[in-house]
């Protein structure tokens, strides 16, 4: 079974995904992590994450080892990193260097101990646009900019990153402007996705519509 789950930042996709991993014992792949594995590659080699050729040439070298070893940087998270992966993720030609590591995870998916999984459920952008059109279920979680931009704020207060509210707001709603309007591969939902906005709603709540539907 393939499951995606798209939508902006911070809203709920990657607690949502952690818990459908388990219920239905599929593998996670957050397509983001690429994203914040190249841009956050190029920031550590000096180079301007917005050049196409260097991010280019990164995205081309990406590994999943790489990725993850990168992922222990404490900017991995940051809203740095984020920054740097939104610019990188504009690039039409990183996402197509990018685009075939994402489908190939589905072919063989495997828990990160090595377990074999029953199949992927994708969080990310255009898991259900582009990287697996035909998953069998799709959603598209959103919520308010103010709202998410809360519960990251909060992320990072827990973390003990310096911010503050009125900085991560209007980073999300530059993430969203420019994740929504690049030419490649924009943030949508998928014609066929279910869009839960969760505003209003916890994650509880968020997770038992999920399962309903994916049930039924
Ligand atoms: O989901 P996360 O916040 O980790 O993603 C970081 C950035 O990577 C997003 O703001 C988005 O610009 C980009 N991204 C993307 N396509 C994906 C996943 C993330 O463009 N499938």
């Amino acid at each position: 079974m393939i499951v995606t789950i798209d939508g902006p930042a911070a809203a709920g996709k990657g607690t949502l995904a952690a818990k459908i991993s388990e219920k239905y014992n599929l593998a996670c792949f957050d397509t983001g992590m690429i994203y914040r594995a190249v841009g956050l590659k190029l920031i550590i080699d000096g180079k301007n994450v917005e050049d196409e050729d260097s991010a280019l040439g990164v995205a081309q070298n990406m590994t999943f080892p790489l990725m993850m070893e990168l992922s222990k940087h404490p900017d991995f998270r940051s809203s740095a990193g984020g920054n740097a992966a939104s610019k990188v993720s504009a690039i039409p030609s990183v996402r197509q260097a990018l685009l075939q590591m994402q489908r190939d995870f589905a072919k063989s998916p495997r828990f990160p101990d090595g377990r074999p999984a029953s199949g992927v459920v994708y969080d990310g952008r255009d898991a259900g646009t582009v990287i697996c059109p035909n998953a069998d279920k799709k959603f598209f979680i959103t919520a308010a900019p103010e709202v998410r931009a809360m519960r990251r704020y909060k992320e990072f207060q827990q973390k003990g990153i310096s911010t503050t509210y009125e900085e991560v707001l209007a980073q999300t709603k530059e993430r969203d402007a420019r994740d929504s309007s690049r030419s490649s591969a924009p943030m949508k939902p998928a014609e066929d996705a279910v869009i839960i906005d969760t505003s209003n709603l916890s994650i509880d709540e968020v997770y038992q519509k999920v399962c309903e539907i994916i049930d039924s």
